[in-house]
């Protein structure tokens, strides 16, 4: 079944920092698996464009709001780029090709009934291009409790869409699968959000001159929330220059926590208020946090993943910020943490299984793969289990007992020990063990791909069995006897 991912697309209002960078990791693994499961596969990410936030920084920075974005989403997509994800496309919401889409929908939903003209006036955070209910705002002074700013009384003639009227569809959505939205903990708050009952949403905006003019009343433009949402659609429909929908929707979406609400309740009913399927499967995620606090540009305590790769690589960095953060909640990561990992697992456990077991097959049996069977447990089954269930922590944790145990087999196998004696046995045995350490580092090495790809293609290089990362090949005993190995340089060097 074709399999399609997507990040939220970026705000370019601020450089991207390692917040950023997570969605997009843990996007490219899915798709990485996928793909390695032989599926066919459509991985979206981009940034967010239009909104009075990003105009404001546009005229901050001295640039037209265009040049501005044109300069931040280069930055956004040369992370995507270093970070080596694989995305099919890089969907801009300035895209011309988006913004005629996202007009024709307005069209649809409007022709379907489901917008109407009103006053609107409320208290709002550009920030969030949210407006606020004044009790869920830190007083005194209405502040927005994401940025610690004050918010602003707004007032227009808006176009609103009948949100109200989905509280049933939705209701209906979430009762077909309980796990429509992952964690429970999140599918639990937004159906509470859902039969709390919903208000119905204000589309446009007279105030905001940077975005998609409404079609049929041009001096609005289209709310920001309602334009983004739309390119995990878009997208789909011009990306790749024809028009893959059909395949690839619905699609499966990664987000932070904070986007929650439009996510899991406005965009499904957008979506179906439209006539289209709403998304496959929605899983929000936690926080990346440094000194307690979210990691934003805003709160100024981030971390910066150009630094970090061209320090480490890309690798140590995917690696990290999946493993050290249970995938769903919130966790604090820190330039320490990550360098502990980086000395600890991977140039410890994992570089030095690899090292160990290519030199001794070089040093023992001439650099070939001996004949064996390999001794240890597979857990291809297992971490199947967890990418399944979108637990990307779940499966690092499955992978590294494989890494412990294959460590903990060389200790007490004692290869060296073995290879000094000239009995018959002995000699057999060093062949199980070298061929069982040998094809543990291969089914590592497609475990792991997705997570660590540069990296596991070296490991696979060096046990002789290069490119061989499809998911038939995760299991134990699959490397072919013969094959040359190679001591690899050090995957993970210490600084
Ligand atoms: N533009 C909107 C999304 C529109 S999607 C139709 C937006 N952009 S954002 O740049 O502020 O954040 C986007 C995403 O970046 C978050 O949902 C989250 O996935 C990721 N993160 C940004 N900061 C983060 C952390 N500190 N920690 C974890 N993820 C973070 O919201």
């Amino acid at each position: 079944m074709p399999f399609s991912v997507t990040t939220p697309i970026y705000y370019v209002n601020s450089d991207p920092h390692l917040g950023h960078a997570y969605t997009t990791v843990a996007a490219d693994v899915l798709a990485r698996h996928h793909r390695q499961r032989g599926e066919e596969v459509f991985f979206l990410t981009g940034t967010d464009e239009h909104g009075a936030k990003v105009a404001r920084a546009a005229e901050e920075a001295g640039l037209t709001p265009k040049e501005f974005c044109d300069q931040v989403s280069a930055r956004f997509r040369d992370l995507v780029a270093k970070l080596n994800a694989t995305n099919d496309y890089f969907i801009r919401t300035t895209d011309p090709e988006h913004e005629a889409r996202v007009q024709d929908f307005l069209v649809r939903l409007r022709e379907a009934g489901h917008l109407y003209e009103d006053t609107y006036a409320g208290l709002y955070c550009t920030g969030c291009e949210q407006f606020y209910a004044e009790s869920d705002l830190e007083q005194p002074g209405n502040i927005c409790p994401l940025h610690k700013t004050p918010v602003e009384w707004l007032e227009e003639e808006n176009t609103f869409f009948r949100l109200s009227a989905f509280t049933g569809k939705l209701l209906e959505l979430y009762d077909r699968d309980p796990e429509y939205v992952a964690p429970r903990t999140r599918y639990n708050e937004a159906r509470s959000q859902i039969e709390a009952g919903l208000n119905d949403l204000s589309v446009s905006r007279a105030s905001v001159s940077w975005g998609v003019p409404l079609p049929w009343k041009p001096d609005q433009t289209i709310y920001v929330w309602v334009d983004a949402l739309l390119n995990y659609h878009t997208a789909l429909e011009y990306g790749t220059g024809e028009d893959v929908a059909a395949k690839f929707w619905p699609s499966t979406h990664l987000l932070g926590k904070d986007i929650l609400r439009l996510h899991c309740v406005l965009w499904p009913a957008l979506l179906m208020a439209a006539g289209y399927e709403p998304p496959r499967k929605l899983f929000v995620h936690g926080y990346l946090t440094s000194g307690d606090q979210k990691m934003s540009k805003s709160l100024g305590n981030v971390i910066d993943p150009l630094q970090v790769i061209a320090d480490l690589g890309a690798d140590p960095l995917r690696f990290y910020v999946l493993r050290e953060v249970q995938w769903g909640q919130d966790g604090s990561v820190t330039r320490d943490g990550l360098e502990r990992r980086y000395a600890g697992e991977l140039a410890n456990d994992l570089g030095n299984l690899v090292s160990r077991a290519t030199a001794m097959i070089v040093r023992y049996r001439g650099g070939l793969v001996p004949e064996g069977r390999c001794e240890l447990e597979p857990i291809d089954a297992a971490v199947s289990e967890r990418f399944d269930a979108i637990d990307l922590t779940g499966a690092l944790d499955v992978i590294w007992g494989l890494v412990r145990a294959a460590n903990r087999y060389v200790e007490e196998r004692q290869p060296w020990v073995l290879a000094r004696s000239q009995a018959a046995a002995d000699q057999a045995l060093l062949d199980t063990t070298l061929y069982t350490l040998a094809d543990a580092v291969r089914s590592l090495a497609v475990l792991l791909h997705p997570f660590i790809p540069a990296s596991a293609e070296r490991m696979l290089e060096a046990v002789g069995d290069p490119g061989a990362v499809a998911w038939e090949r995760a299991g134990l005993g699959l490397l072919p006897a013969g094959g040359e190995v190679s001591q690899p340089p050090p995957l993970f060097p210490r600084a």
